[in-house]
């Protein structure tokens, strides 16, 4: 078999990555629905061979079971949350997430700060319901993985993740309804990138997705949140699910190594060319379009000068700050003539393939230690 080589308009559906028309394009359409239902067939795996044949998985396990925590009991929900004035003091850390004065020319530039603090209250609103959001895609993946892997090891370490994952869905989704009064439908383009993983049968497929992707985006994420925000429940709740997160991507890892190691450079470029689509597919849902549309601004007009931003920029891309060294310790930077190296120069993000990986990561991430200086 030979390696195909498919074009931006056969993965993403555009040929130019930065198409803003097309990117806009996409937009969830069932936004009042209750529930969405994803067709798929894929095999379930029972194994007979109960030997511990992979060490690093049991030690993970093992670390899993001692550091369970209770959302109901180990947060302190009794803080009351100021909304305005823990958003006022955010935004007094780290601006508004993006350099104001670029759009003086803009319908925005009569923004005074009270809309400015209200856009940053909606921000923080649609920010957390992501998190909720792609949290009930991780439980449900990982329990697609229990049922999926054909390994001992993972099938035991997985059925922790399905725990911790319903714990995240249960803290995200009470702090949004307690302390924030309320959240957002899913973002169309994370919810693509779901379907696309839910829906896949290969077993490895939802670990790329899920375990490289989706939660080595969000250890990124939470970690930058974790760092800036003043609010202390929140906070708290962030390192507890740091801790959890960080084993979740460590899992990835060591389990796809392993696989990746023996594969023909025809598989492995399906891999590199899922891992390119879902970096897009996260990129993309941060012009926070459904932001926009609830306060009434047009994202056409805006999202030109939001790509633009060097400040968001730079932002946007610390989000690939775990993504990029886990997928370089995968082998599939460079397979296939470096081809989702290049893929990952063209979205400016290269310069984070020799951070630290996930692997062993987790040990750092454990409750009660320091992670006040990033690694
Ligand atoms: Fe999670
Ligand atoms: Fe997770």
């Amino acid at each position: 078999m030979t390696v195909i080589d498919n074009t931006n308009q056969d993965l993403i559906g555009r040929d130019e990555v930065n198409d803003i028309e097309a990117i806009l394009a996409i937009t969830n359409t069932d936004r009042d629905a209750t529930e969405h239902l994803v067709p798929h067939t894929v095999d379930t795996v029972f194994t007979w061979d109960y030997s511990l044949t992979r060490p690093p998985l049991r030690k993970l396990y093992e670390k899993a079971k001692t550091s369970q925590w209770n959302g109901t009991t180990d947060l302190p929900w009794e803080t009351e949350v100021d909304v305005e004035r823990t958003i006022a003091q955010d935004q007094a850390t780290l601006g508004a997430g993006f350099d104001i004065s670029l759009f003086s020319e803009s319908s925005l530039s009569k923004w005074g700060d009270k809309e400015w603090l209200n856009f940053g209250i909606e921000g923080r609103r649609w920010q957390l319901s992501q998190f909720l959001h792609g949290e009930q895609g991780a439980l449900v993946c990982t329990a697609k993985i229990v049922e999926t892997v054909p390994w001992y090891d993972a099938k035991l370490y997985a059925s922790t993740q399905v725990v911790d994952e319903a714990r995240h869905v249960e803290v995200f989704a009470r702090y949004l309804d307690e302390k924030l009064g309320g959240g957002y439908q899913i973002n169309a383009h994370l919810g693509l990138l779901l379907d696309d993983i839910i829906t896949d049968s290969r077993w490895d497929m939802t670990y790329l997705g899920m375990q490289i992707m989706v939660e080595g985006l969000a250890l990124a994420a939470f970690g930058f949140l974790h760092q800036t925000t003043q609010e202390p429940l929140l906070k708290k709740l962030l390192r507890y699910v740091m801790s959890d997160e960080a084993r979740h991507v460590a899992f990835g890892v060591l389990s796809l190594q392993e696989v990746y190691a023996q594969m023909t450079d025809v598989e492995i470029k399906e891999r590199q060319e899922f891992a390119f689509e879902a970096s897009v597919r996260m990129r993309d849902r941060f012009l926070q379009q459904e932001v926009w549309d609830r306060l009434g601004v047009n994202t056409k007009e805006i999202a030109p000068i939001l790509l633009q931003d060097p400040t968001r920029t730079i932002f946007q891309q610390m989000l690939f700050a775990k993504i990029v060294p886990n997928c370089k310790k995968l082998g599939l930077l460079d397979r296939n003539d470096k081809w989702l190296r290049h893929r990952f120069e063209d979205l400016g993000v290269i310069q984070f393939e020799d951070w630290e990986d996930t692997g062993e990561e987790y040990l750092a991430f454990e409750l009660g230690k320091d992670i006040s200086t990033p690694s």
